[in-house]
């Protein structure tokens, strides 16, 4: 049921039109829940601008009538940040109309993209160029690069590129009063004072609407190797990613970690993944080298790693994908954990960083502390190890009901949150704080940094409208 005044809902229909807007309280459905269904939310109305001279009057119209706006992308945030409260007032603004790829240059190595666009549509048009868009992450088919932005995501290939605010030189951001900032600067150099689309990146849609960006481009990969690798432990991980660090350079370009919790539950509920070793193994990582040069030497340097690893003890079995079918079937294994662990009913996912070193001692301790408080709940730990990310989720006890999981929820986000600290680790690593971790975060994050956040948010939404209940 909506509760804005009709007068305002005319203002916008006129100014979107009806292909703008959805009012329909069945079809807006899909932007009110989050992916795993662990957030719901109510709205007045979604409304779709398809320019930013629309997305700059909407947010004119909403501030002069004291609406508060939810933005939103592909709505595969794993915070809640983009789901509306439950009051049915707020509008949600969806940027998905906004899919233009605006510019190309070449000789700059940048691409010019409306906020709207899916990643994967930014990867394909990068690589139609003979160029790389290297961000990349299991929801790349429905996620959109605004919220990229707006999330400063990270994903599995931050080890070698970094994250996304590592990847932009410019943005184009609707500002809380309607005025368009216009900071699409392909510039690799740029000190003119305060570097504000910094400000922007990461504050999840709660300082302003991005509506287009300036993101890098490298050369396009030439050469690829992909291994799937067994190890003892969690050290294992540590002391192999430190070899292969020291041997290939920045031809690492992926190692992810899994423990077998996590494998087991995709070789259960994903189809066509199937476990390439005979025996179970504690832990595994997936590795990828690859090169821009063609026939890159790559497999000869992943088994000369490997043949030390065995030595050493570092790793207990290894299979290296030889088509571009193994390559994706291992890949699937890896990126089939979110998913696979929706099935397992509801999951606590923590998003954490320590630094890499700490990762087997966090892991050792937690578990222990954990499982001494909650014995039966399922850890589903893995990662992105090479950036110190560990996704330390948690899966309720089989056979359980869902209630008595859910009431425990905060008892063992607790134990885990100060755990994170008591290694000098951040609490969200790269998924963003949301409504999920917002309280947390006022508890973790220290007085001077609130104040620092909070005058940000006066400064730029003084009205309080933009995205409010999340961040802050
Ligand atoms: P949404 O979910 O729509 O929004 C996310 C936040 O950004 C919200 O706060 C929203 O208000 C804000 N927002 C969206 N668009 C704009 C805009 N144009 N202007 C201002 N604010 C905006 N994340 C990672 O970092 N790494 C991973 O490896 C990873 N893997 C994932 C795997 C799966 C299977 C899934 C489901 C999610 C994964 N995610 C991962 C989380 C998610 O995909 C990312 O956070 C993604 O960047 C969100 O993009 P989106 O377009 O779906 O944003
Ligand atoms: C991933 O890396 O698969 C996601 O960021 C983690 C998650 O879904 O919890
Ligand atoms: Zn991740």
């Amino acid at each position: 049921m909506s509760h804005l005044n009709e007068t305002l809902m005319q203002a916008l229909e006129g100014l979107v039109g009806k292909a703008g807007l959805i009012r329909d309280t069945g079809l807006m459905q899909s932007y009110l829940s989050d992916w795993r269904n662990a957030y719901r939310g109510k709205a007045a109305v979604v409304v779709r601008p398809a320019s930013t001279q629309e997305v700059s009057q909407v947010v004119r119209l909403c501030q002069e009538a004291g609406v508060a706006l939810v933005p939103q992308g592909g709505n595969t945030g794993l915070c809640g940040g983009s789901i509306p409260d439950d009051s049915g007032t707020q509008v949600v603004l969806s940027l998905t109309r906004m899919n233009a790829i605006r510019a190309i240059d070449q000789a700059n190595e940048t691409i010019t993209v409306e906020a709207g666009v899916i990643l994967q549509r930014l990867q394909e048009a990068a690589a139609d160029v003979g160029r790389l868009f290297p961000l990349s992450l299991g929801a790349e088919g429905s996620c959109t690069v605004g919220g990229n932005l707006a999330t400063n995501a990270g994903g599995t290939a931050v080890l070698r590129y970094g994250n996304m605010r590592d990847l932009t030189l410019g943005l184009e951001v609707v500002l809380a009063d309607g005025r368009i900032w216009d900071g699409l600067r392909g510039l690799r150099k740029d000190n003119t004072g305060y570097d504000l689309k910094h400000l922007f990146i990461g504050s999840e849609g709660t300082l302003g609407i991005i509506t287009a960006a300036v993101l890098k481009l490298y050369p396009a990969v030439r050469s690829l190797t992909t291994a799937w690798v067994a190890l003892p432990d969690p050290q294992a991980a540590v002391d192999l990613i430190s070899r292969m660090r020291s041997q290939c350079g920045d031809r690492l370009t992926g190692f992810e970690l899994m423990s077998r919790q996590s494998v087991e539950f995709v070789l259960q509920h994903v189809a066509g993944c199937n476990d390439p070793f005979k025996e179970h193994h504690p832990w595994y990582v997936l590795i990828e080298l690859s090169d821009t040069l063609v026939d890159a030497a790559l497999a000869q340097m992943l088994e000369s790693c490997l043949s030390e690893a065995f030595e050493q003890g570092e790793a207990l079995d290894a299979v290296v994908a030889s088509n571009e079918m193994q390559v994706a079937a291992l890949w699937a294994l890896r990126e089939g954990i979110s998913e696979a662990q929706n099935h397992e009913g509801p999951s606590l996912k923590h998003d954490i960083s320590i630094p890499v070193s700490s990762i087997p001692a966090f892991i050792e301790e937690t578990d222990l502390r954990l499982l001494d408080a909650f014995p039966d709940v399922r850890i589903v730990a893995y990662g992105h190890v090479g950036d110190g990310n560990l996704h330390y989720n948690i899966s309720k006890p089989v056979g359980t009901e869902d209630a008595p999981f859910k009431a425990q929820a905060e008892a063992i986000m607790h134990v885990i949150y100060e755990a994170t600290v008591a290694f000098a680790g951040s609490i969200s690593a790269e998924h963003g704080l949301g409504q999920a971790k917002r309280d947390a975060a006022l508890r973790y994050k220290s007085a001077l940094e609130l104040e620092m956040m909070r005058t940000l948010k006066q400064a730029l939404d003084p009205s309080g409208l933009m995205n409010p209940g999340k961040v802050l």
